[in-house]
């Protein structure tokens, strides 16, 4: 299954494009539709009382409800589409966290997360003077559950992390997070970014436990410019709006203003039509396939990656994950003795698309004493020819930069 004739951009190209973590290609069916949203009647949505407007604000609520069925939402008033999964952290932020924390509560986050589950907490911080507790990675790249537990406090009041890691493709076990906390204390809420995972495997919300979740358009086969916060509908309607303006309230004095219920309390302003719908599509094509054979193909593909990688002497996957642990299409690595940013000029030379640098997770390359890392990662349609052309390019570069 490599299904790169779905993908315009892989058509007939000699990229082995191997930087899916990052941002996916685009299937077909996904810009054919949002070429259609803006070409064949397009108009505002929540607002028009003709045919075209009607028409696309049903096309962009059916997307609200086919995403409350892929993560298994009791309701389409969970789904909140934001512009990214930095947005949705943010919004939970500034929404539920200034609304509900004092100064010296805690907020436990990880020493593995992306920089969108960081900074809008220390921005928290700074504003209200919550505590910010950090999970230790283990040398496997792993998290130190043991740790965690250790960090649980009776002012423990979120904790948020990341379900995959996009810097090294390990699997966190979220659910022995959420029972951990959710035992030490039910009230403690849980905020999953599923940033990466969403694209990779089923997600159920309730199955997992958790209170909010985030995760962006772009990384699923969808468009940039989309992104989704899913909350229970009484945490959503219990907090005060993010963003103010049109389409958000019920009535707007001077004197004061009322606010509509989720989801429109957090859409204020005219969203990103086309996006939106675009992944909605994507998800039909996600679906379509099935996760079934999606996972088998990227299982057999991250083995494939992985002994690829281990035959090359010289090179130093960083938080390879251990037996117990799954991994998803994701390795970052070193080549000893050669700077990232070369490896990558020669890689780019011998078309070979993957990221460099700190991929967005300053601390945890501190963690492992890296500047940064060459990161490969894996989508749909990987081929073993991607990877064989990697292994070639890595080893072109030792030749010349050695
Ligand atoms: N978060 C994206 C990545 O991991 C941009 O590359």
């Amino acid at each position: 299954m490599h299904n790169k004739q779905d993908f315009p951009a892989l058509i007939n190209s000699d990229v082995a494009y191997l930087d899916s973590a990052s941002s996916t290609q685009k299937p077909a069916v996904v810009i054919e539709r949002m070429s259609h949203v803006m070409s064949a009647g397009y108009a505002n949505i929540h607002r028009g009382l003709y045919k075209w407007s009607q028409d696309l604000t049903l096309a962009y609520e059916a997307t609200r409800k086919n995403l409350a069925n892929f993560i298994n939402a009791y309701s389409e008033n969970e789904i909140i589409f934001t512009s990214n999964a930095t947005e949705s952290v943010n919004l939970v932020a500034q929404s539920w966290g200034r609304a509900n924390l004092c100064q010296g509560d805690e907020v436990i986050i990880s020493a593995m997360e992306h920089h969108a589950n960081i900074v809008p907490w220390q921005l928290l911080r700074d504003q209200i003077g919550i505590v910010l507790k950090i999970i230790p990675v283990m040398d496997d790249g792993t998290l130190d559950l043991n740790e965690f537990k250790a960090l649980l406090s009776a002012k423990t009041k979120m904790v948020s992390i990341v379900h995959i890691s996009n810097a090294t493709g390990v699997v966190n076990d979220i659910e022995t997070v959420i029972k951990t906390a959710k035992s030490y204390n039910k009230d403690i809420k849980i905020l999953i970014d599923a940033s990466q995972s969403i694209v990779h495997r089923p997600i159920d919300v309730h199955q997992i436990g958790c209170d909010f979740m985030v995760f962006t358009g772009h990384k699923m086969y969808g468009p940039t410019g989309v992104g989704v916060l899913w909350a229970h509908e009484d945490i959503l309607n219990s907090m005060p709006p993010y963003k103010g303006g049109g389409d958000m309230i019920d009535v707007v004095r001077f004197d004061e203003t009322t606010y509509k219920k989720a989801p429109a309390r957090f859409e204020a302003g005219t969203p990103a039509i086309a996006e939106v719908i675009g992944l909605g599509q994507a998800i039909d094509f996600i679906q379509a396939i099935g996760f079934d054979t999606i996972q088998s193909h990227e299982r057999e593909m991250t083995r494939y990656l992985k002994s690829c990688l281990d035959a090359i002497n010289g090179l130093e996957i960083l938080g390879a994950g251990n037996d117990n642990c799954e991994h998803a299409g994701i390795y970052s690595f070193n080549l000893t003795g050669i700077h990232t940013s070369d490896v990558a000029m020669v890689l780019d030379q011998m078309n070979v698309a993957v990221r460099t640098g700190h991929h967005c997770c300053m601390p945890l390359m501190q963690r492992f004493n890296v500047e940064g890392t060459i990161r490969a990662s894996i989508g749909l349609y990987t081929s073993k020819n991607d990877i064989d052309k990697l292994g070639q390019a890595l080893i072109k570069a030792q030749e010349m930069l050695l």
